[in-house]
């Protein structure tokens, strides 16, 4: 297939486009810093410098790619700090996820393109009620916190509008695996405490897992959402101390989740306390994806046991 990959440059797109291309896949890979054209080029794609807030150029360069598949990947999370002011730090990514989804299926129905295929989330949406772990039929939460509303109301915007049209949108976990991660840096510098009884659950997925997930799902018929999650939701009060422990670096602290919500915010508060993970059952059933790290145990000590090992415990490596 001819795949038009809007966010080649990121951080999934960047893992993404050479599975594409091992698969047999000819790929057209958009970036939004003009810089990245090059770093494009050198996964295996074809750069193509693209806004996707621009319905205009949107259009053009869709047309022009006359891809069979398009995949969208874009946000603009890089360098995010203030989860206090949660729907401020996502607005754009916000954006993104609407008028930039509602820009490229437009593009898709007047190009003709089959497959579409595009970002969603998972970890810290469905209903914080009930059993720790959602399957993509449980519903989402239906109060989210007040700071976080419109970054709720854009995922759900971005799930019923990708689905709707016939596509399929990936509820992928927090991310990790690259060597730049924020949450790694966090736990180093031992501000990522444990905060209340550290109940709230989260649900990884290894940057290369999520890759190979949407490699298969672009040849899935079915439209839908799938949890791209590995197979271990686990507790703060759980992964926490295990990943700090591998990094080589103290144990977290505790602090009393009103501590945290004056601090970080309503937003944290709830993923570190309430959150639920959610299940890899139906991606592995409908895709036959099978996990490289089927654990988040696993990959962090793939990811970044070498950097326990590393006598400056301040130094994050870049990209
Ligand atoms: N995805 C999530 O929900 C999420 C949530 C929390 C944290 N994180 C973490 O944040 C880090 C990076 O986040 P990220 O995935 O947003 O950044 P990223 O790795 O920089 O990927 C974003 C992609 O979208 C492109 N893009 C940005 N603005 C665009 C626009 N206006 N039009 C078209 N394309 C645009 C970027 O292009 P250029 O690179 O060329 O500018 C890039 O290809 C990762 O470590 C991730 O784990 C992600």
């Amino acid at each position: 297939m001819r795949v038009f990959v809007v966010g080649a440059s990121g951080a999934i797109g960047s893992r993404l486009v050479p599975q594409l291309v091992e698969r047999g896949h000819e790929v057209v890979g958009t970036h939004h810093s003009p810089g990245n054209a090059d770093r494009v080029r050198a996964l295996g794609a074809t750069p193509v410098t693209l806004d996707l807030l621009d319905p205009r150029a949107v259009r053009q360069a869709v047309l022009e790619a006359q891809p069979d598949a398009i995949i969208h990947q874009a946000t603009a999370l890089a360098g995010l700090k203030d989860l206090k002011h949660f729907d401020r730090s996502f607005a754009q990514t916000n954006r993104l996820r609407t008028e930039g989804t509602d820009a490229l299926l437009a593009a898709a129905r007047e190009a003709g393109v089959r497959r579409f295929v595009a970002q969603s989330f998972a970890s810290y949406r469905y209903e914080r009620s009930g059993g720790p772990v959602k399957t993509e039929d449980d519903p989402l939460d239906p109060n989210p916190v007040s700071s976080a509303r419109e970054s709720s109301a854009a995922m759900r915007y971005l799930d019923e509008a990708v689905t709707g049209a016939g596509g399929v949108a990936l509820r992928y976990g927090g991310f990790y695996g690259a060597p730049d991660d924020e949450l790694v840096a966090a736990v180093r510098r031992r501000v990522f405490p444990i905060v209340g009884d550290g109940g709230g659950v989260t649900s990884f997925i290894h940057l290369d897992d999520a890759a190979a997930a949407t490699a298969l799902a672009l040849e899935h018929n079915e439209p839908g959402v799938l949890n791209i999650v590995d197979d271990e939701p686990a507790a703060a009060r759980d992964w926490l101390p295990a990943v700090a422990d591998l990094l080589g670096a103290k144990p977290p602290r505790h602090v009393p989740r009103w501590l945290a919500r004056m601090f970080a915010g309503e937003a944290v508060a709830m993923m570190a306390t309430e959150a639920r993970g959610a299940s890899n059952a139906k991606a592995k059933r409908e895709l036959g994806w099978t996990l490289r790290y089927p654990s988040w145990r696993q990959g962090f000590v793939a990811s970044y046991a070498t950097i326990g090992q590393s006598t400056d415990r301040t130094e994050v490596p870049s990209r």
